[in-house]
């Protein structure tokens, strides 16, 4: 299983490391082998050995230059961050990103080597119009993505359910995960309102491999939580 716990604008520096201590005594006492991936921001990297790994939830597609207020691979390199998220829901439509600048963040950090987490999901009018809709908007949104690029997981957030309380029932997450398996043979997560309580539920269906988490990942407590109920899957789900 993977487990991701995506900070948003959320956590100093200060929070940031009170809560990798929790998280990472906790990966370390139980054994956890499924890979725990943590997307703090920028402010609160730091350049230190890890059980678990760190992410950054945007950065520009360059090796330095002149991009005021970006993040290039330069200053990844310094803390030795390789993996990444592309694509979120929130970098699309209050940060305006389109398609062409995600593809050209995809290619540039998969010719880095970096693991992706590439993020699709469609807004609730798309939902509304039904299933065939649904797929096709997922489609525009892998427009010039490589689903073969062997460190690609790839992350269903429906717009609607993220920071909503709001979940899409099983049966649907299990219908759209299936039509991404028949896409991509990546690890496919689930985003979107996941919580203690249905985190296990969720990550028990057929095609899911992993949950990303939002607001209710903040508590690392929580998070830990989410994390020792994949662990429980993985017996169950054969991995
Ligand atoms: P919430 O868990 O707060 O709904 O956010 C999900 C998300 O966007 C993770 O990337």
């Amino acid at each position: 299983m993977i487990v991701c716990a995506n900070f948003k604008a959320n956590k100093t520096r200060q929070e940031t490391r009170a809560y990798m201590a929790v998280v990472e005594s906790f990966v370390s006492a139980n054994d956890i082998d499924d890979t725990i991936i943590v997307f703090p921001p920028f402010t609160a990297l730091e350049h230190l050995p890890r059980n678990v790994l760190i992410g950054v939830q945007n950065a520009y597609p360059a090796q330095n230059g002149a991009f005021t207020g970006e993040i290039t691979l330069e200053q990844l390199e310094e803390f030795e961050v390789k993996t990444i998220l592309i694509g979120h829901s929130e970098r699309r439509h209050i940060l305006g990103e389109s398609q062409e600048q995600i593809t050209a963040k995809f290619r540039f950090f998969a010719e880095q080597g970096f693991v992706i987490v590439y993020c699709v999901g469609e807004p609730l009018s798309v939902r509304e119009e039904g299933f065939s809709s649904l797929m096709n908007y997922i489609e525009t949104q892998f427009e010039g993505i490589d689903l073969t690029y062997p460190d690609l997981i790839v992350a269903y957030e429906p717009v609607w359910a993220i920071g909503t309380g709001l979940t899409p029932s099983s049966q649907d997450i299990e219908q759209v995960h299936s039509a991404l398996r028949a896409k991509t043979s990546a690890p496919l997560l689930y985003g979107g309102s996941v919580k203690v309580e249905n985190a296990g539920e969720i990550m028990a269906l057929e095609n899911v491999d992993g949950i990303l988490v939002g607001s209710a990942a903040l508590s690392a407590s929580d998070f830990c939580d989410m994390v020792a109920q994949a662990s429980e899957l993985n017996t169950e789900k054969g991995e």
